[in-house]
């Protein structure tokens, strides 16, 4: 693990940007060449998308009841959902709708899973973990879930008797942990790997978010918290458990708390959870994802070494004050559309969407206090939107610029392009700022820009996720992560409004990077395009049969989310 930060030298800490720059850099995909990648796959040593630990104890958890509430518009009525009790049945609803199977897809004899979050490539490295005390029903230490059986897998008890570890948390709430696996990503995507990863990270985050929301839960990313901590909580660092399996980088740490807005616990103290996770009996050995590696990418390891985070200090960001969103025209349960989710793999090119239905997305897209998935950050939006409209009611097709932070704007004027008009769209939400840039047939720029993927142009919109980047990464090069983690996370919001809205998304993290900058006359690295996201409405591929997500498996259904 690094030095934390205040005892790195100044040289140490040029060198971890410097690093984290050039991982950048050179993992661009280009009009002539494509970031460095495998060239083929290696079918034979596919990833298991399944960890698991041998040898750890299980505890199998309850399946949701079939038609749960609340409706999903509901969620972002801050108090309209009243706090579940935290119990197992609770604890086991969040994880099945955040990281849950929602479905198998078939093809002929090959079956895959498809899981409430989304993943690059359904290679899904990011893991889960539950850090429970005093939750009835769990033993208080360190479990890793298993989506494919949806269990619980003991890797820590906390020992109780000298721990007090019922004290170790808040009450009525636990922790949960999330780590990637970027060997996994990296079997697929080599060097550009480790942005999947972190874009995975953020959507995982929105995921737990949202899955909290129906249950009336308040959620925290701990951005204090050094992953040297997050690390030892969560076991991953742990060598003789590992051995020759693949090893987890640890993410970020959420507190979840079983409550209503504003009676968020206190955070809890990270030297404690790690004093506690030093002194509790580990149990199992993680699997082997593949037996051989063709591949090697070593800087993957150290872009990661080089943005890993440090402990720091707390840094206060409200979100200001807006007046309320239109509210959403879905009559489905939050539940039915964290489950019926998924990515669109094409669009039928024609269809059109009303005007209210896009603007609610771009206004789900901006932070407001107490409204998930915003509120489980603090930090103030770094990342706007660049937009291709294609087919909008009333809005002319064009390049538009949706700024989630207004200090932006007057930098991007002076920057941007001489020749964009900037005109201040009128008949949005006045709280918004929207500017068209051009009024244009955007999408033959939208398909090549997306490495000519179709579904950037045959949709309604797609966009760009522009972050404000150098400066940001100056004194704080793990920002980096952070960056992906917001774009992730819009990914999340874009894909459950896109659901409710009747139509359907579909992250793009495959994009000439530097082409989307040309395009905006970007000259230096102020700004940097970090994902891609395209909303339609979209074509089935009717070849795939569906299968229910638990039919595997015997279990009890337990309660209502
Ligand atoms: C970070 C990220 C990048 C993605 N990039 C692409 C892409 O470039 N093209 C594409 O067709 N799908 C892309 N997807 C969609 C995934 O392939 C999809 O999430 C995965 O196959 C799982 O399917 P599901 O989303 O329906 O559960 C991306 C998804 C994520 C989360």
């Amino acid at each position: 693990m690094p030095m934390p930060w205040p005892l790195c030298s100044e040289k140490t800490m040029k060198n971890a940007l410097d690093t984290v720059l050039a991982y950048h850099q050179r993992t661009k995909h280009h009009f002539q060449r494509y970031a460095a990648g495998p060239g083929g796959l290696d079918w034979k040593n596919q990833p298991d998308p399944f960890r698991s630990f041998v040898g750890s104890p299980q505890l199998e958890l309850p399946l949701l009841a079939a038609a749960p509430q609340p409706p999903y518009a509901d969620l972002y009525m801050p108090g309209k959902v009243v706090p579940q009790t935290l119990t197992l049945n609770s604890v086991a609803a969040l994880f099945e709708l955040a990281f849950g199977l929602s479905a198998w897809k078939q093809y002929d004899d090959t079956r895959w899973a498809l899981r409430c979050n989304p993943s690059s490539g359904n290679l899904h490295p990011t893991e889960a973990y539950l850090v429970s005390a005093g939750c009835e029903g769990i033993d208080n230490g360190v479990h890793h879930y298993v989506s494919r059986d949806h269990l619980l897998e003991q890797r820590c008890r906390f020992d109780t008797a000298s721990n007090r570890s019922e004290r170790i948390l808040p009450p009525d709430s636990f922790l949960l942990g999330l780590s990637s696996i970027h060997w996994r990503e990296a079997w697929k995507y080599g060097e550009r790997a480790f942005r999947y990863c972190q874009h995975d990270a953020g959507h995982a985050m929105a995921a737990v978010r949202y899955a909290a929301a129906t249950l009336g839960w308040q959620v925290q990313v701990l951005s204090t918290w050094g992953d040297a901590e997050i690390g030892a909580i969560l076991g991953v660092n742990r060598d003789t458990d590992f051995s020759v399996a693949e090893r987890e980088s640890p993410d970020a740490i959420l507190l979840v708390t079983a409550s209503a807005p504003g009676c968020t616990a206190a955070e809890p103290n990270a030297a404690t959870l790690v004093n506690a996770a030093h002194g509790g009996q580990w149990q199992g050995h993680a699997n082997v994802l593949a037996a051989h590696h063709s591949h090697q990418w070593p800087v993957i390891d150290e872009v990661a070494l080089a943005c890993a985070k440090p402990e720091t200090q707390e840094t206060i960001w409200r979100a200001p004050e807006l007046p309320e969103p239109a509210k959403s025209a879905c009559d489905l349960t939050a539940v039915e559309i964290i489950r019926q989710r998924r990515s669109a793999q094409a669009f039928d090119g024609v269809s059109r969407l009303p005007a209210e239905a896009f603007y609610r997305m771009l206004d789900m897209s901006l932070p407001r206090h107490a409204v998930p998935p915003w509120d489980a950050i603090a930090w103030a939006p770094r990342v706007h939107l660049l937009l291709f409209v294609h087919r909008v009611d009333g809005i002319a097709p064009g390049l538009y610029l949706f700024l989630r932070n207004e200090r932006i704007e007057a930098k991007l004027r002076a920057e941007l392009n001489p020749d964009f008009e900037w005109l201040r769209m009128q008949d949005c939400p006045a709280h918004f700022s929207l500017f068209r840039l051009v009024a244009a047939d955007a999408r033959n720029a939208a398909r090549a820009l997306s490495c000519h993927q179709d579904i950037a142009a045959d949709g309604a919109f797609s966009l760009a996720m522009l972050a404000e980047y150098d400066t940001q990464l100056a004194a704080t090069p793990w920002v980096y992560r952070q960056l992906f983690w917001e774009a992730g996370i819009l990914g999340q919001v874009f894909y459950l409004e896109a659901e409710a809205a009747g139509v359907r998304g579909t992250g793009i993290g495959c994009y000439f990077d530097d082409a989307v900058h040309d395009l905006l006359g970007i000259k230096t690295p102020f700004m940097q395009s970090m994902y891609h996201f395209t909303v339609g409405a979209a074509l089935e591929d009717t070849r795939l049969q569906t299968l229910p997500a638990y039919a595997h498996l015997d279990r009890a259904v337990g309660g209502e989310a």
